[in-house]
């Protein structure tokens, strides 16, 4: 059955009412474009090829497609759908088999619905199918309309219906299957008198009916795995409606989530039993969180791994990197290119990690820089520590061992080694490497100025000489 399939996907339009100078097609839907997340369902047919029609913004397109084998054909100018399919079989160098024609903006199909819809038209031996679903505010599709015994008739445009034929509930979501025979024959003989001037595929169905083919509609009763994204606020219902699959996928799965209309887990996101994430939670893939964590409120996690029992607190962001279990992190900590916190380290607030590693056990509980920084087991980086990491031209290396005690407001100017065991005095700046179990302080020395307060005024009270 696949292997005489051919897919026709449309993602050559100017989407207007999108308002954007990008493709619509190319949008960022829960972690994935639009238009790949088309193509991804289309795949599961496994198709003899995917043809994607490009031409508005072709570079969005191709781009968010560059991991998907599939052909891209151009059209140019873009006049309608009608338009893209005459240029579509044109094109393509298939003979005869079953072509599947999808607009690109409906990101919510599904596999299941497409192998279903494919049975229904070879189990009802039609000429072409057309799916429909049922919506309560049908107002910008095109409408099914049907004779009185229930046949379809003709598919018409929102922009060219009659008030009565707007009040049909019945839409065409812009998925048909054809076969490619009668598509060729029939596609070049659309007209563009409507009130857009453009060639509508959607008129092929009258053409059809009128030569007497047969025209199936496989009918859908779930509108949401069907709707078209054609502005920002489908957008934001699509996006609302992967969310909470996603969530309830990972709650089924034994994840506790406070507040699901708050929080966002792309798809490509695990996340072990028993792991708690309070409100406004954003976690994006690929990532993996472990058992029995705690993710407070406001944090953002992307391309990450975190181990079990680590403690997220709240704001935090963690960014390309690495977390083992049992650490703690936050809140207001940022943890990114490459971090690594080991087992049992803590990150306090308002501390940044950047390629920097922190050992088994080892704190830095405030206000710290670590950038290119390794810290060995153990330690402790004291309350506004910072690493001077850049030199204006290049980043260098601190490397700071196990058992190191850094005190408080430590300036490390790199290059540089704190050496197994070593104290650095807090205050210090220290710009040379410290031995094992040394004490360096880099500071200045305090004087005390005795009865200082005493003596000024006195000097302000001597008269000035004239
Ligand atoms: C289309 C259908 C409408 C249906 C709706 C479902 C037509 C005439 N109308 O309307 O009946 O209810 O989808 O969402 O088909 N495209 C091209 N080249 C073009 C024009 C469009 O590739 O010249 C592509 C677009 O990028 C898009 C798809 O075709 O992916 C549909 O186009 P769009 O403009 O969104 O059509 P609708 O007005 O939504
Ligand atoms: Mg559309």
């Amino acid at each position: 059955m696949s292997n005489s399939l051919i897919a026709v996907v449309m993602a050559a339009g100017k989407s207007t009412r999108f308002k954007s100078r990008r493709s619509k097609l190319a949008t960022p839907v829960h972690g994935k474009s639009m238009i790949e997340r088309v193509i991804e369902a289309t795949e599961g047919l496994s198709p003899q090829a995917i043809y994607v029609m490009v031409g508005h913004c072709a570079e969005d397109v191709q781009s968010a497609l560059r991991k998907h084998p599939v052909e891209f054909i151009t059209q140019e100018p873009q006049l309608g759908t009608g338009h893209c399919i005459l240029v579509a079989t044109q094109q393509i160098p298939q003979t005869s088999g079953t072509v599947l024609i999808l607009n690109g903006d409906i990101p919510l199909i599904g596999l299941n619905l497409l192998k279903k819809i494919l049975e229904s038209h070879h189990s009802e031996r039609a000429d072409a199918t057309v799916v429909s679903t049922c919506l309560e505010d049908p107002s910008g599709y095109g409408r099914i309309l049907k004779n009185r015994s229930g046949k379809i008739t003709r598919i018409v445009e929102d922009r060219d219906a009659t008030p009565a034929q707007r009040r049909v509930k019945e839409i065409n979501v812009g998925l048909y299957l054809i076969s490619l025979d009668l598509l060729k024959k029939f596609i070049s003989r659309l007209s563009n008198q409507n009130s857009q001037q453009e060639y509508y595929l959607t008129d092929l169905i009258e053409l059809l009916i009128a030569a007497r083919k047969k025209v199936n509609v496989f009918g859908t009763p779930d509108p949401m795995e069907v709707l078209g994204v054609n502005d920002r606020i489908e957008l934001a219902e699509v996006i609302r409606v992967l969310r909470l699959r996603t969530l309830q996928r990972l709650m089924r799965d034994g994840v506790t989530i406070l507040d699901p209309a708050t929080t966002s887990v792309e798809e490509d996101v695990t996340i072990g039993q028993d792991t708690i994430l309070f409100p406004g939670v954003r976690i994006e893939g690929p990532s993996s969180i472990g058992r029995r964590c705690v993710i407070r409120s406001h944090c953002r996690i992307t391309h990450s791994i975190l181990g079990d029992d680590v403690v997220v607190n709240d704001l935090s962001v963690i960014n390309e990197s690495h977390v083992a279990e049992k650490a703690s992190i936050g809140p207001f900590a940022h943890l990114r290119l490459e971090a690594e916190v080991e087992s049992n380290a803590r990150v306090g607030n308002f501390v940044e990690l950047k390629k920097a590693r922190l050992g088994q056990n080892s704190k830095a509980s405030h206000l710290t820089y670590l950038g290119d920084t390794t810290v060995g087991q153990n330690a402790n980086i004291g309350a506004g520590t910072i690493t001077c990491n850049y030199d204006g031209v290049n980043k260098n290396v601190t490397e700071i061992e196990d058992d190191c005690f850094i005190g408080s407001g430590v300036e490390l100017v790199a290059p540089v080694v704190v050496h197994k065991g070593a104290y650095v005095a807090a205050g210090s700046v220290i710009t040379r490497d410290v031995p094992p179990d040394a004490l360096a302080i880099a500071r200045g020395r305090q004087e005390n100025k005795q009865d200082w307060k005493q003596k000024r005024a006195e000097q302000k009270s001597k008269p000035t000489k004239a």
